[in-house]
């Protein structure tokens, strides 16, 4: 509980700009429940650092990535939202729970296998361990509630195994945190291949809609997306580009899917993916002018950041100390 309220904690990696599923499946979600939580976001730079990133544009992308959740309709003066690595805790608590986490547990992470699979040339430690440091990301904050899409659930349950462990031998330090997965949106596919997870480091463009896309790019991504053959717009097991492109549509109108199969009864797909296009864009303006305004407000990011930066470290600071006490850690005394 914090100010009388449960927290709910979540955050990105601050790496290339966010996709539409990054936007459904969690994004829009903070939104939603942002009024019934004391809500904490983190820009997540130092998991960002498992793969190769160019200074300066790695830079850029945090701060852009800051402007989008504000730009979304999170308002930093009433969220605590923050840069990861501005507040050492993050770091530290993560060294103290890898002594806490079995590489057993570790080895079956399956983010990690398709990561070293695609980055054959960098497996690094910290890819290994970077459910670690999200752990203690979670933890340092005494999270109740963290909404992500579904690929972030397996980080979630071993969040929750280290908490327990921890907890088991040191007494109630961490709260055990739940996950929060949309009904509709968890997992928004490529546009290009369904069976494939909308990803920004996807090499085909078209595969990807990226939230600063304009609308003319939005329709022409949808107008090209891969379906099947049939022309009935249904959503069918056997149909997975048609649902793909009903849970985008949910997602934006608020229609659910009888109501969406009636809409388009006789209407083909054609039609049905143009509406979508429109209404994605549609969604995607008013938070593309907001991005703009406040990425030409330099005075106000910075204090807004250096703000929340403090805010955040005094939280973490409380449970890093405790944590520090009780696992015997001589205290420090300045
Ligand atoms: P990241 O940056 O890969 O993704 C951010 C959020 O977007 C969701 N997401 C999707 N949802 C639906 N469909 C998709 N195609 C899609 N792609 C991404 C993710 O599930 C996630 O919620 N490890 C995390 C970042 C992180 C974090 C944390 C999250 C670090 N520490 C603490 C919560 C709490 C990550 O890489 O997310």
């Amino acid at each position: 509980m914090l100010n009388g309220k449960q927290v709910l904690y979540s955050g990105m990696q601050a790496t290339g700009t966010l996709t539409l599923g990054n936007y459904l499946g969690a994004l829009k979600n903070w939104v939603n429940l942002n009024e019934e939580y004391e809500c904490i976001y983190g820009v997540m730079d130092l998991h960002s650092l498992t793969v190769r990133q160019e200074p300066a544009a790695f830079r850029k992308n945090a701060r852009s990535l800051y402007a989008l959740y504000v730009a979304a309709g999170l308002d930093p003066e009433k969220n605590c939202i923050y840069y990861q690595s501005h507040v050492s805790g993050h770091a530290e608590l993560s060294w103290i729970l890898g002594c806490f986490t079995y590489m057993g547990e570790l080895n079956r992470m399956t983010q990690f296998k398709d990561k070293a699979l695609r980055h054959a040339e960098n497996v690094n430690a910290g890819l290994y361990t970077y459910p670690v440091l999200m752990a203690a990301d979670i933890l340092l904050y005494q999270a109740d509630v963290v909404p992500v899409g579904v690929d972030q659930k397996q980080h979630l349950e071993i969040t929750r195994d280290i908490a327990q462990r921890f907890n088991a031998v040191y007494g109630d330090v961490f709260t055990i945190p739940e996950a929060c997965i949309p009904k509709a949106g968890a997992k928004i596919m490529s546009l290009q291949d369904p069976q494939k997870k909308m990803s920004k480091s996807d090499e085909n463009a078209n595969a990807t809609i990226l939230l600063l896309d304009d609308k003319d790019t939005v329709i022409r991504k949808f107008k090209r997306a891969v379906t099947d053959s049939d022309t009935v717009v249904r959503y069918g097991e056997d149909k997975p580009g048609i649902r793909n492109l009903m849970d985008i549509y949910s997602c934006v109108t608020g229609k659910d899917y009888a109501a969406i199969e009636k809409e388009f009864e006789g209407r083909g797909y054609g039609e049905f993916k143009l509406a979508t296009g429109e209404a994605v864009a549609d969604e995607l303006a008013p938070l593309q002018a907001r991005y703009q305004e406040l990425m030409a407000d330099k005075a106000y990011l910075d204090g807004m950041i250096q703000r929340n930066d403090e805010k955040a470290e005094g939280y973490a600071r409380k449970t890093l100390r405790k944590v520090q006490k009780k696992v015997g850690l001589t205290e420090r005394r300045f």
